[in-house]
This record gives structure tokens, C-alpha cells and sequence, in this order.
């Protein structure tokens, strides 16, 4: 049963404060979940907005407020590059949080780029079922982007992985770039407990408010699709970026 309670927002005046507010999110849920379960697994997301993010949980004042050989890590998405690429998310992880935290490989369940992307994500959804076992694959925490045209993850406008209805990873061919891409599905990325996305700047105000202000309809923008069961849906955001919401979201 989909849940269809109204996402949280959490709206700060610059770029820095909302990363804080994030980061220190990100320590309590991650706290708060060890506490009951051995394990903390969350879906990292690309491009350059989470780049600051990753620095910052990897930073003295972070790093040792997780059990961090408790997390494991996944990807919301990724591009089809090598993983030494500089457009690799996995590339943009490594370099800022799992390599910094000292991160097991056997930590990280990441897409493998060396085989063709059809097969890339039917193995990335192998691991991820074998990871969760028997269990449908519940992330504890999926943490997304947006686009000004707002895809999320890659789930791009116009592309037939908008419909997938299995829960899993999807090769997308983007048309405009000419290049592949590896992502979850919505309906595995809703089946997480707890979804935020992290948008900043002036730029994503136009797809913040098409996202958060206007009705779904009968072709939904792709991040409206983001509706956890958990109804877990939270959105950090500063000030510009919440810029067209009513009232500026507050
Ligand atoms: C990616 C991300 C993508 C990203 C948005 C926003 O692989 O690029 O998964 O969905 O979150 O494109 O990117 P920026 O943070 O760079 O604006």
C-alpha cells in the first residue's frame, strides 16, 4: 500500500547548513538502526551535489560518529565508466568517503562496469538480492539527487525505466549524451525504509517546485515517483533551491 503521507523537508539558508542537517540525519538514522540491527545499508548518490556531503561524514568531526564497518554501501545509480573514471560515482565515493573511512571492499556492492550494461545491471540486482537474501531488498537509507529536468538517479524523462515495476537495477541508453547508465528501479528505491534527497542551488528551483508543488498526473516527472511504502520521504534543501515552493517550504 503506498504511503501518502507528504514528504518531510528540511530547508536551510545555505548550501553548507543543509549539508550539516543531512549529515547529522544520516548519524542519528544510522544510530538509531544499529541499535537494532547488525547491519546499515544505504544507496549512495551521485553527480556533484553529494561530493561535499561524503567529505563531510569523512571528516574528523563525522567519522567517528557512525559504526561505519557496520554500513554497506550501494549506488542509486551509475554511469557506465570505468570505476577509475572521473565520471564514476563509484569513482566520486571512493575518493571522499569509503577510501577516507577505510571502507572494506566487502562493504561496497557496486555496479561492474566491465560487463556490457544489460549484464552490468542484471548483476547489480544479483548482488543486491543476494545481499538481502530471502528478504525483499530493503535499503535503510536511499539517498538521491535531482536534475533540472528532474530525473533522479537515472531515471530520466522519457526513458522506459519509469515504468519498470520490478524491483531492481535497469540499463538506461540516453539518447541526448549517447551513453549508458546503470540504476535502481522506483519500485526498489521505494521499498527503502527511509529516501532524502539532497538538492542546493538556484538552478533546481524550477524542478523542486515541478516536483513538490505540482500534482502527479497521468505522466509523472520522474522523481515523482520517489513515494517510499515507508513514507519515509524527506528533502534537504537551502533556500534557493526552495525558492518557488509556497512561502519558500516553510
Ligand atoms: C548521477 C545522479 C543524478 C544526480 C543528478 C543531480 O549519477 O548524476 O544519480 O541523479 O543526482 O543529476 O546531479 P548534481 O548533483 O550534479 O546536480
Amino acid at each position: 500500500m503506498a504511503n501518502t503521507s507528504p514528504p518531510q523537508l528540511h530547508i536551510a539558508p545555505t548550501p553548507d547548513e543543509v549539508l550539516s542537517q543531512l549529515a547529522d540525519f544520516i548519524v542519528a538514522l544510522a544510530t538509531s538502526r544499529l541499535a537494532t540491527q547488525d547491519r546499515f545499508t544505504v544507496a549512495l548518490s551521485g553527480g556533484s551535489s553529494p561530493k561535499k556531503l561524503y567529505t563531510l561524514l569523512a571528516s574528523p568531526a563525522y567519522r567517528t560518529r557512525v559504526r561505519w564497518e557496520q554500513v554497506v554501501f550501494f549506488f542509486g545509480d551509475e554511469r557506465y565508466v570505468p570505476p577509475t573514471d572521473a565520471e564514476s560515482n563509484y569513482r566520486l565515493a571512493h575518493d571522499t568517503l569509503l577510501g577516507p573511512l577505510g571502507i572494506a571492499p566487502a562493504q561496497v556492492v557496486a555496479v561492474d562496469t566491465s560487463l556490457p550494461p544489460a549484464a552490468a545491471a542484471q548483476d547489480y540486482s544479483r548482488q543486491i538480492a543476494q545481499f538481502f537474501g530471502a528478504a525483499p531488498p530493503r535499503l535503510d537509507l536511499v539517498l538521491l539527487g535531482l536534475g533540472e529536468d528532474a530525473h533522479t538517479a537515472s531515471l530520466f524523462p522519457g526513458t522506459s525505466v519509469l515504468q519498470a515495476t520490478a524491483a531492481g537495477a535497469e540499463a538506461v541508453f540516453l539518447e541526448a549524451k549517447q551513453v549508458y547508465r546503470i540504476t535502481l528501479t522506483a519500485p526498489l528505491l521505494n521499498q527503502a525504509d527511509t529516501v532524502a534527497f539532497l538538492v542546493y542551488g538556484p538552478e533546481k528551483a524550477a524542478a523542486v517546485q515541478q516536483v513538490l508543488a505540482q500534482p502527479k498526473g497521468v505522466a509523472p516527472l520522474p522523481a515523482q515517483l520517489i513515494a517510499p511504502a515507508s513514507g519515509r520521504l524527506h528533502w534537504f534543501l537551502d533556500e534557493a533551491a526552495a525558492a518557488r515552493l509556497p512561502a519558500g517550504g516553510r
